[in-house]
């Protein structure tokens, strides 16, 4: 399964590395704010974990100096050799990297003033082992912050699109949408919180950031899903090229209803979470 999760992001690899200005304008706003919750001083150390290509990893890297550093862990090869193109093209030299499952403990690094996850932990099959590793790597008094999707029913740029790629791939049976590893794994009230508040964390909070998405059009969305969304891209796979192509201009047109006078802006709800390792 884990390797499954790692092939699968391999093959977005280069689409998740390539859209970095797109998602960096997306989460620009959300990710100011992860920084800020996790109190980050010049030379902290920092466990960036699903690091993806690496985009918050830079502003981690500037947040801490060159006395700080971070470890930069992703599941996929591919897309960590991708972030560690990047921060070296940004002349950072505070980062280092290591494939690693978020799952797995990671004690011979540790410990770490910050373990920090954007976009990532609601992939992990088991957030309560991811957050148990985070926990053990923290120095009392650290801090954990995580990004993850909020609420599917403010998602509904995300939920069309799985929508209409389980209509083409003719899955019809009904799936929980908060199913474990899935994009919206975490987003039911109180799961996240509930989660950390388990494994031991205090100064738990989790807010709803409303992050949307501002493009010139849908078909730049689909643009940026079609190249770097694997969860999509997964279910699409087995289709053959034509039925494939099918499905992305359908989810198109559903997205157009979200042009208005400001150009096309898709809602997107992320939740916040952060909490502290007791002393
Ligand atoms: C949506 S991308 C986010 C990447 C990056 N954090 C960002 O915000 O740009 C999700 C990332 O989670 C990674 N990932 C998925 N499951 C993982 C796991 N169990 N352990 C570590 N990384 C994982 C993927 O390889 C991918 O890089």
């Amino acid at each position: 399964m884990t390797h499954a999760v790692a092939k699968a992001w391999d093959r977005a690899a280069e689409g998740w590395s390539s859209s970095t200005p797109v998602i960096h304008a997306w989460l620009r706003q959300a990710t100011a704010a992860m920084l800020s919750e996790a109190r980050l001083r010049p030379g902290a150390r920092v466990l960036d974990l699903a690091a993806g290509a690496g985009d918050q990893t830079k502003d981690i890297a500037l947040a801490v100096g060159p006395t700080g550093d971070v470890l930069a862990t992703d599941i996929s090869p591919k897309i960590l050799d991708f972030a560690r193109g990047h921060v070296e093209e940004a002349g950072l030299t505070n980062v280092r990297f290591a494939v690693a499952d978020a799952q797995q403990p990671v004690h011979a690094e540790a410990p770490f003033d910050a373990v920090m996850c954007r976009l990532g932990l609601m992939f992990c099959m088991s957030p309560a082992a991811a957050l148990a590793g985070a926990f053990k790597a923290l120095r009392p008094g650290g801090r954990f912050v995580a990004l993850v999707f909020g609420d599917p029913a403010n998602n509904p740029c995300i939920t069309t699109m799985l929508q209409v790629a389980r209509k083409h791939r003719g899955l019809s049976g009904s799936v929980s949408p908060y199913a474990d590893g899935g994009l919206f794994s975490l987003a039911a009230p109180g799961r996240l919180a509930g989660l950390l508040t388990a494994a031991g964390y205090v100064e738990v909070a989790a807010q709803s950031l409303a992050v949307p998405f501002e493009l010139p059009d849908a078909a730049a969305y689909v643009a940026f899903v079609r190249s770097s969304g694997s969860p999509i891209m997964e279910v699409l796979a087995p289709l053959d090229a034509r039925a494939r192509e099918s499905a992305w201009r359908e989810m198109e047109e559903a997205l157009e209803q979200f042009r208005g006078d400001q150009g096309w802006v898709g809602p997107n709800e992320l939740l916040l979470a952060s909490a502290t390792r007791a002393d």
